[in-house]
């Protein structure tokens, strides 16, 4: 199979996944239904969910139990874009090509949308394709990835930096909390679907997890400047507009795109154990790397 072939498959698994895993738009609240909808089905890249089912391939999960798992990181990460270009963090108007929430609908459904889809990942994540003690590790990885010590403290470490100068380990920082974490628990939660990997795997998964996670968004950086806004499906330009400290403006454009390109290797190296079992995980650094949008 050719990784687009790999891909298309994977994709397709996780919209139906995201589909059965969020409650039907008939559902009353039916308005707050169809504004998760909205968010979450049909669009996006999918990175997350990509990571979680290439790191479950690699440790034998069985696809149901992956396909949960990616639903439940895609509803956080949605969760997390939707209150993202809210007036009082972003104040976006354009996400995924299409008007964001808060646009669409009004705020107050748009926080609502991101409350929701936050519990509903849980949901996903405890349907009984996976047994109690996967539950609970699952559980308990994406949680803390997505509160105080990682997403949410990420994003709070960007709001209060607007217009402030910071140093190039603060910027790591704020970079590896808001956006790495997910994504390193992407593969985390993938890997712990299968058999659970034994104490070297996983920290060479942790390695690759945490090199791709950190290029993901020193690559966001770097697009937010090169890329039109059509392209991006986002509004470009917006973080030198919002005086938000990116990549971009605290080492320049060369030295963003030196860093990705040497994260690329770095996550590379890390799958060296795992030989050509690893595949997919490499290929999916390339495209983190080298995407366009
Ligand atoms: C955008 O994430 C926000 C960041 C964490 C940098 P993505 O680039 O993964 O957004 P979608 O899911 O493809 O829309
Ligand atoms: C967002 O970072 C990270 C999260 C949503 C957690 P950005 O603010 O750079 O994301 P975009 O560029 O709006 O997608
Ligand atoms: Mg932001
Ligand atoms: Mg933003
Ligand atoms: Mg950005």
């Amino acid at each position: 199979m050719t990784f687009e072939q790999w891909t298309r498959s994977v994709l397709e698994r996780v919209e139906t996944a995201l589909e059965n895993y969020l409650p039907a738009e008939t559902t009353e609240p039916a308005k707050l239904h169809e504004a998760m909808r909205y968010a979450v089905l049909g669009g996006g890249k999918r990175v997350r969910p990509l990571l979680c089912h290439a790191a479950g391939e690699l440790t034998g999960a069985r696809v149901e139990c992956l396909d949960a798992a990616a639903a439940a990181l895609e509803m956080i990460h949605v969760y997390s874009l939707v209150h993202d270009d809210m007036p009082c963090m972003d104040d976006d108007a354009l996400r995924r090509g299409k008007p964001t929430v808060h646009v669409k609908y009004d705020e107050a459904t748009a926080l609502l949308v991101g409350d929701a889809l936050q519990s509903q990942a849980f949901v996903a994540l405890t349907s009984d394709v996976l047994g109690a003690q996967q539950q609970a590790s699952l559980v308990r990885e994406l949680a803390l990835a997505s509160g105080s010590i990682g997403m949410c403290g990420g994003q709070a470490i960007d709001l209060a930096s607007v217009g402030h100068t910071l140093t190039r380990p603060q910027l790591e920082t704020m970079h590896r909390m808001k956006t790495g974490a997910l994504l390193r628990a992407a593969v985390r939660m993938g890997a712990l679907a299968g058999e659970t990997p034994d104490a070297q795997a996983l920290a060479s998964l942790d390695a690759y997890a945490a090199a791709v996670g950190l290029a993901f968004q020193v690559v966001d950086d770097i697009l937010d400047v090169t890329t039109d806004s059509a392209t991006l499906g986002k509004t470009a330009g917006k973080d030198a507009k919002d005086g938000k400290p990116t990549y971009v403006s605290i080492i320049g454009l060369d030295a963003s795109r030196a860093l990705a390109a040497q994260l690329r290797s770095d996550a590379h190296a890390a799958l060296a154990p795992f030989g050509a079992r690893a595949q997919r995980l490499a290929e999916l650094a390339d495209l983190v790397v080298n995407r366009v949008s």
